[in-house]
């Protein structure tokens, strides 16, 4: 049988099960532990899966058969548990945001870079097929040379309704729309293009009362190194929005939405495992056990992080902010 990467989950949530379920069927890489500081969680989640269960952080990261974590728990113990991890010769696989400041980022990269270990981010969307076609099209100049994109995540989520409360406490969650979602959806902009962001102008507004003092939609106009232009419009409080990306080039457009991807119109085969958790669960063992970086590393993750921080910079100044003034890249 082929080696397969030794896993503890840290935070039992949502999320982690989700992930634990995909585990299953991975090639790779196999559960040995779940850690969550509800006891109670971690030992039913433990059971159902026939693995060790810990509450506490430095038991699971102190446990000799564990090689890797994969960390599921509030954004605002992202950088601490990461750093926790390498420091104990951990590798880590942590869900999106990657934190909530462009500073922990960079003590994350440190801290693995000081253990020789890899740090990866759970930047979903690049292990979605639809997504993946889109990014090599664009590579092989399918359609020209890319000026303009336009993409919109109108999604609905209401904590409150599904017991997931943190994510109305600014301090855990940042700002949920920008860090929840927009830790996806600002990445894949630039990755598609491999094109880091320049400059971006933002606005936010608050439309419901579910998230009183948190701006529930943004908007955002970027310009990138290769000189186009992209904008998002995000939102978690509208009940049946389009999902989609509209790519303009000089020779033609891209529409990525539901799975699908048209070229001029004319849809074209997306291959890949719909199961964008699988995806990237073997990328992470396949790095982990062969010594590579993942495409997802926390130096490539960290950009998104400082587009959420220019966001939010322009959306409190009103005016347009460069990267620059405060990205300096280790
Ligand atoms: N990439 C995606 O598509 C995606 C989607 C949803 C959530 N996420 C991310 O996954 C993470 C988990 O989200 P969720 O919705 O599953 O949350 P959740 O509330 O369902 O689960 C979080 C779990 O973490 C535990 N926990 C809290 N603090 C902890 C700590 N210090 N140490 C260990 N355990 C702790 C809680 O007890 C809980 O069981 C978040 O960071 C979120 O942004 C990613």
């Amino acid at each position: 049988m082929a080696e397969k990467l030794a896993i503890a989950v840290i935070g039992a949530g949502t999320m982690a099960g989700r992930h634990m379920r995909t585990l299953k069927q991975s090639l790779n890489s196999r559960l040995v532990a779940v850690m969550d500081v509800d006891a109670q969680r971690a030992k039913a989640v433990g059971e159902e899966h026939g693995v060790k269960a810990y509450n506490d952080l430095d038991s699971v990261l102190g446990d000799p058969d564990v090689e890797a974590v994969v960390i599921y728990v509030p954004h605002c113990f992202h950088a601490e548990i990461s750093i926790a991890a390498a420091t104990a010769g951990k590798h880590v696989l942590v869900a999106t945001p990657m934190a909530l400041t462009l500073a922990d980022c960079d003590r994350m990269i440190k801290a693995s870079d000081a253990a020789g270990k890899v740090l990866m981010v759970g930047q979903d969307l690049r292990h979605v097929p639809m997504h993946r076609k889109a990014k090599s099209l664009i590579a092989e100049g399918a359609i020209g040379r890319v000026d303009h994109l336009m993409s919109r995540r109108y999604s609905y989520w209401d904590p409150t309704v599904s017991g997931h409360p943190w994510y109305l406490d600014p301090k855990m969650v940042g700002n949920c729309v920008l860090f929840a979602l927009g830790s996806l959806e600002y990445d894949i902009l630039h990755w598609y293009m491999d094109s880091p962001v320049k400059q971006i102008y933002s606005k936010g507004t608050e439309s419901t009362e579910i998230y009183r003092g948190q701006e529930d939609s943004y908007s955002s106009m970027m310009t990138h190194d290769n000189g186009a232009v992209s904008v998002l419009c995000q939102t978690v409080v509208c009940k049946g929005g389009p999902n989609d990306q509209h790519i303009v080039g000089s020779e033609g457009y891209i529409v990525v939405s539901e799975g699908q991807v048209r070229v001029n119109g004319e849809n074209v085969v997306v291959e890949g495992s719909e199961d964008s958790k699988l995806n990237q669960a073997g990328e992470f063992a396949t790095c982990c056990l062969e010594g590579k970086e993942p495409d997802a590393s926390g130096r490539s993750s960290r950009h998104t992080i400082a587009i959420i921080e220019a966001a939010m910079r322009s959306a409190e100044r009103n005016e347009p902010v460069l990267l620059s003034e405060f990205d300096l890249v280790p």
